[in-house]
């Protein structure tokens, strides 16, 4: 796969999409990513269609659906038919968790300490017997493939992890991870919430069979909405257990519907879909394909690159792996101190700077309409060790 990253007019996107950039500098997109100013505009019109929803109806309301899953399936490796519309990341892996075929005394292995929503839509499965088994953290607290491996038994039936840690940032390698599930027959669940609409993923290249995102931060689609992207066997391996008059291909108008899955990845949609936020997705996707993808994480690492150097003789350390595999839009930094970074989380906040605490230090997520100045002013604010 050719890679082509461009420079970005950093400038005309702060004007013209994130008006918050006047005000702040806004380093909290692991958190939440804010909507474009397309994206609010989407978001009014289509709000303003629904105070006469016969308009709505009379017009082609599938095509929001049909724009964004196709939008998504070129950033994903995929192809549209086998992306699904979920409401959170916790109501996709919970999809994964139920359809997967297991026996009592399973199970699917998962590192620790990943972001609560990945591991217990599996501990909900323990009542059909399936299990989870940890794979420790690596001494530097870092996921550890050979942990992983080491995890597995007979009776593993899949592993399901994060592609970009909520915590530091550190990018798991999928491509990895996908040749030693292959290897093993087990089926591969990644977490795509901290990577999806900054980082290209190739689901099918890599080995994936469900990648699941929620929508409100490297998307900039807001709560509710998100996707979840399958490989085809990921398709057949995961059976639906919910269904609903989106789910079936027959016509199930009838007075004795008849349960014929959909061949696509509708079949796990169920009921209507929030039409509203898909408009809003699907706004924000022409701009995240306007920057172009390839482009979002080598300009968040130049950023972090400034950071780091920056920080250099402060005292406070960039905690993350800055290893070119590992990382990511996304470090942690820290003073070595827990309470001492807790204060200095919050004097950022009243300096403008918006970052978040978690458990590696303060987590900086920098995007694509991120520039020099607001690391420059996230350093002036540090406060001296
Ligand atoms: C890695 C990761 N996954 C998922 C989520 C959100 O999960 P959910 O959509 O279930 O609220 C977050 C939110 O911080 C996250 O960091």
């Amino acid at each position: 796969m050719t890679i082509t990253h461009v420079a970005i007019d950093t400038a005309r996107m702060r004007a013209e999409e994130f008006p918050l950039s006047r005000e702040w500098a806004y380093l909290n997109h692991a958190s939440v990513g804010p909507l474009p100013q397309r994206t609010l505009r989407a978001l009014d019109e289509v709000n303003r269609l629904f105070a006469r929803p016969h308009v709505w109806e009379a017009g082609d309301r599938g095509q929001p659906a049909c724009a964004v899953r196709a939008a998504i399936a070129g950033i994903t490796g995929a192809q549209a038919q086998r992306v699904a519309f979920v409401a959170s990341l916790a109501h996709g892996i919970s999809i994964c968790a139920a359809g997967i075929d297991a026996k009592p005394g399973d199970n699917v292995v998962i590192p620790q300490s990943e972001y609560p929503s990945l591991a217990l839509p599996f501990l909900a499965q323990e009542p059909r017997g399936l299990q989870v088994r940890w794979a420790p953290k690596s001494p530097e607290g870092r996921t550890d493939l050979d942990a992983i491996a080491r995890a597995i038994d007979g009776r593993t039936r899949a592993v399901a992890l994060s592609h970009v840690e909520f915590a530091d940032g550190f990018r798991n390698d999928l491509a990895a991870l996908g040749q030693l599930c292959r290897d093993r027959d087990l089926l591969l669940i990644v977490d795509a919430t901290q990577s999806l609409g900054a980082i290209r993923l190739d689901v099918d290249g890599w080995g994936v069979h469900a990648a699941v995102a929620h929508g409100y931060k490297w998307l900039h689609a807001g709560f509710g909405v998100g996707v979840a992207v399958f490989s085809e066997e990921g398709l057949e391996r995961i059976r639906p257990t919910h269904a609903g008059s989106s789910s079936v291909c027959d016509n199930p108008y009838v007075p004795e519907p008849v349960l014929t899955w959909q061949p696509t990845a509708e079949r796990f949609e169920t009921g209507g879909l929030p039409y509203t936020l898909i408009h809003g997705m699907q706004a924000s996707l022409t701009l995240i394909d306007e920057v172009g993808v390839d482009s979002i994480l080598p300009h968040a690492e130049q950023l972090v690159d400034r950071l780091n150097d920056g920080l250099a003789g402060t005292g406070y350390t960039v905690a993350s792996s800055l290893i070119p595999a590992e990382r990511s839009q996304i470090v942690a930094i820290s003073s070595g101190n827990r309470e001492r970074d807790t204060r200095v989380q919050v004097q950022l906040a009243e300096a403008g700077v918006v970052t978040a605490l978690r458990p590696r230090g303060i987590r900086v997520a920098a995007t694509f309409y991120n520039d020099a100045g607001d690391i420059d002013r996230l350093l002036d604010a540090l406060p001296a060790l």
